[in-house]
């Protein structure tokens, strides 16, 4: 006997059997980005996953209007194929930000469409649903809210420096007391769906509250933290609903982000409560000054003489920073190596893993301006050999390269693994001032006897270096 197609593709059993095509994709995706030459293929492969899962879920029996399904399929295809296609490198934070946090508002109002549904149908449903039907109210909601504002700190639409109302710990407390009780008395027996709006304000005043005092530097992490939070609020929303894609997808974002967010913290040395308590910088002495506020004298370079030392080098290291993601010196640094690289001189790329303002910020600024993939050495790597590099162009990195993180127990960043860029014969860093970098501290690298300065915008120094090597 033949089945009729529909009845074949609406199977349940057809549908699980896409849903696990689907995870071994998304899983195979993760493991593909793990490394910058596969990265692209994995970003497909993820892709295909996520196509087939919501293929598979379209065609489960009741899914609901089409017409409706297919208006939000073009909205979002309008509005999020140019914003991916025109972000700049720099504002991906940000733009991972939006996106996540839209994911926890999608979650948010299923969960509230649900327990309108229910109490429509009777009443309150069973417990196994409305406890994750709660709980991806209140994370979901203060996913998508936190999200809104790390977004327009990074935008730059609000103040990036931290913002905090008088007894602001109280106050978070208190919102998250509001949306627990709410939850609880539902949870009891209660049925209003005004008590399930409160659960949702409170959320989404929490989220606000949580992170305003959060600087805009630390964003990233809090932005993968919220990241997590999404995933799980989405794998709750999928117990509520019975979509095995849902819980699945959503537990493997919590997880990922779960994990990229104690990796960041650790490169930073810095525990998750201590972000998201904000407020981090400064302390020390003042840039340029010893303890008892004397001048601490730098010795400053210039373009010639940066070209004659790197053309004589047998081996030069470069150890690159926010400051050349800012400048988008990445292909000038490129033509750089390649013309010393003709000249004899070997030449490779120092990655520290929180370089940047996000995880693989360098990784993915140079494989965009075809350094290959070779060339690029992780701090592990790099850092034994340091002491045989003969120059090592620091460009735009000021924290990663602090050697007080290795030897000031008082530091803010004392413990955080760096690049020992001051073991090498020489190190030039190119700068624009004698600003401190993220950490809001001072650098004792810079006042190195074997330390020279080229002060500028990366990209014009290196272009000047580069037009001085072509010269020699
Ligand atoms: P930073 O310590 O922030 O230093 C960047 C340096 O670049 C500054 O000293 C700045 O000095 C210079 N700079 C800025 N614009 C420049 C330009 N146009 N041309 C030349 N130089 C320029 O950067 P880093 O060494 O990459 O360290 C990253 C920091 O961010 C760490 O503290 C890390 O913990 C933190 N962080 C990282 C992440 C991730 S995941 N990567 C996430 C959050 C926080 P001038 O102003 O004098 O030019």
């Amino acid at each position: 006997m033949t089945l009729p197609l529909a009845s074949v593709l609406q199977d349940p059993d057809f549908i699980n059997v896409a849903y696990i095509v689907a995870f071994v994709l998304f899983i195979l995706g993760i493991r593909l980005l793990t490394h910058p030459s596969t990265a692209r293929r994995g970003n497909i492969v993820a892709a295909v996953g996520m196509a087939i899962a919501v293929a598979a879920t379209l065609l489960t029996e009741d899914v609901g209007d089409y017409g409706l399904i297919a208006l939000g399929i073009a909205l979002g295809t309008v509005i999020g194929v140019p914003a991916a296609r025109q972000v700049k490198m720099t504002a991906m934070p940000q733009m991972v930000a939006l996106f996540n946090g839209v994911g926890g508002g999608a979650v948010a109002l299923i969960s509230w469409a649900e327990y309108r549904e229910a109490l429509h149908l009777g009443g309150n449903p069973e417990l196994e649903t409305l406890i994750p039907i709660l709980f991806a109210a209140i994370i979901g909601s203060v996913s998508f809210w936190g999200s809104n504002i790390a977004f327009g700190k990074l935008q730059g639409i609000l103040p990036g420096k931290p913002i905090q109302l008088p007894g602001q710990q109280f106050l978070n407390l208190g919102v998250l007391l509001v949306a627990l009780v709410s939850a609880v008395l539902i949870a009891s027996g209660t049925e209003s769906e005004g008590l399930f709006i409160a659960i949702l304000v409170a959320a989404a005043l929490l989220g606000n509250m949580m992170v305003l005092p959060i600087g805009g530097a630390d964003m990233p992490v809090v932005i993968s933290l919220l990241n997590a939070l999404t995933g799980l609020s989405a794998a709750a929303a999928g117990m509520a609903l019975d979509n095995t894609a849902l819980i699945v997808g959503g537990m493997i974002v919590g997880a990922s982000g779960t994990i990229l967010t104690n990796l960041m913290a650790k490169a930073m040395n810095r525990s998750i409560p201590n972000i998201v308590a904000g407020g981090f910088g400064g302390g020390g002495t003042a840039p340029g000054a010893t303890e008892d506020g004397e001048e601490k004298p730098v010795r400053s370079t210039d373009a010639l003489s940066v070209a004659t030392q790197l053309s004589y080098a047998d081996r030069v290291v470069v150890a690159p920073g926010y400051g050349m993601a800012v400048a988008q010196a990445q292909h000038t640094v490129r033509e750089l190596g390649d013309e010393l690289e003709k000249r004899g001189v070997e030449v490779e790329y120092a990655i520290h893993p929180v370089a940047g303002r996000m995880p693989g910020h360098m990784n993915v600024l140079l494989a965009e301006a075809d350094v290959p993939y070779e060339a690029l050495k992780e701090m592990d790597e790099i850092n034994p050999s340091f002491p045989e590099v003969d120059v090592t162009l620091v460009i735009g990195a000021n924290d990663v390269t602090n050697p007080a993180a290795r030897e000031n127990e008082g530091s803010p960043i004392y413990g955080m693994p760096i690049l020992d860029v001051d073991k090498s014969e020489q190190v030039v860093v190119l700068k624009r001032s004698m600003n401190t970098g993220f950490a809001g501290i001072d650098n004792p690298l810079f006042y190195n006897e074997n330390t020279a300065l080229l002060f500028g915008d990366a990209k014009a120094s290196v272009g000047e270096v580069l037009s001085a090597v072509k010269e020699l």
